[in-house]
């Protein structure tokens, strides 16, 4: 099978590039070979590569950033999708695309999200990727939409490498307790998604794309569990500093103000994954100790 992947240089999408040769010929790209600011350029690609299934990995993830430059992450997040999906269906292709935790606002939330609460984003991102997520719903092609939350990787800058940094330069660290989330690891989602192709390949019958369309939809894939910033960044010393800690001081996201508003509480259930596809990813401490070890 022909699969187009996006992001290739990102945290999900390197993992997904090597997660996927296993299911045939991977065009992989990044911005150089496909800008998605340009929808000329997509449209191009998608008819040359005539991919049997679209991975969109890309993004515009910069959230604070974004509050500054909502004009290309409505490009990059909202519009871009738009035009894979619509190509996707010319196409007769199927669309894999990955949405975030911030469409929602988590202000009064007391339990996990489900696929089925409105969201109310409250930053340029979660704005963008929500019109994005949208886009392709209305677009009629055979998708499925992976919400997912925290996503950190074992290289590259992200949380996780930037309090392994700031540790070794810092006495005291003052990280974030009132957001609360599941931090998940970028392999994770890459792996969950080679499980769901594979399980969608196996049943014999119909195409994959008509397979996708009889399931279509969202879907929350997230790490088990949750935790704050803090806790976040106590489990990543605890793991790689025993003994030699920074002080880690827990503040207030008033505290600590940031162009973009995060939600306080973004945890999402992911039960219809499971239900749908019998995945499920691991705990997000489970996960965080497997990302380290292949770190050392
Ligand atoms: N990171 C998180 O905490 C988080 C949380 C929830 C959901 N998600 C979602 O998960 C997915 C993967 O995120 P990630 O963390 O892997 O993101 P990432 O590491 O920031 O990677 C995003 C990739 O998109 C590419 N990109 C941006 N603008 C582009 C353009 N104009 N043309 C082509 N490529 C472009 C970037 O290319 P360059 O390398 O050239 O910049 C980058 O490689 C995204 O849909 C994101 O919204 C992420």
């Amino acid at each position: 099978m022909r699969i187009l992947l996006t992001g290739k240089n990102g945290q999900l999408g390197s993992d997904l590039q090597k997660i996927l040769t296993q299911f045939g010929e991977v065009t992989a790209t990044g911005r150089n070979e496909m800008d998605l600011a340009d929808p000329t350029q997509i449209q191009k690609t998608v008819r040359q590569v005539k991919p049997r299934l679209i991975i969109n990995a890309a993004a515009y993830t910069a959230v604070d950033k974004a509050e500054s430059d909502p004009e290309l992450a409505k490009v990059i997040n909202g519009v871009a999708p738009k035009i894979l999906a619509e190509e996707a269906k010319d196409a007769g292709a199927a669309l894999i695309h990955y949405s975030t935790d911030y469409t929602f606002s988590g202000e009064t939330q007391k339990r996990a999200y489900s696929e089925s609460d409105s969201p109310a984003p409250k930053s340029v991102y979660g704005k963008t990727k929500l019109e994005g997520d949208q886009a392709i719903e209305m677009s009629g092609v055979s998708h499925l939409i992976f919400k997912t939350s925290w996503v950190y990787s074992q290289s590259g800058k992200n949380f996780l490498s930037t309090i392994l940094k700031l540790a070794k330069e810092k006495e005291l660290l003052r990280v974030v307790n009132d957001q609360i989330g599941a931090p998940t690891w970028c392999r994770s989602i890459a792996i969950a998604t080679g499980e769901i192709i594979q399980s969608i390949l196996d049943k014999k019958g119909d195409s994959l794309t008509k397979s996708i369309s009889s399931i279509a939809g969202v879907y929350h894939m997230t790490c088990q569990g949750e935790t704050s910033w803090h806790g976040f960044a106590r489990a990543i010393l605890e793991l790689t500093s025993p003994g030699k800690m920074p002080k880690l001081l827990a503040i207030s996201t008033k505290e600590y103000p940031t162009p973009a508003t995060r939600p306080p509480y973004s945890v999402l259930s992911n039960s219809k994954l499971q239900k749908t596809f019998g995945v499920k990813l691991p705990h997000w401490e489970h996960a965080l100790k497997q990302c380290l070890n292949n770190i050392s």
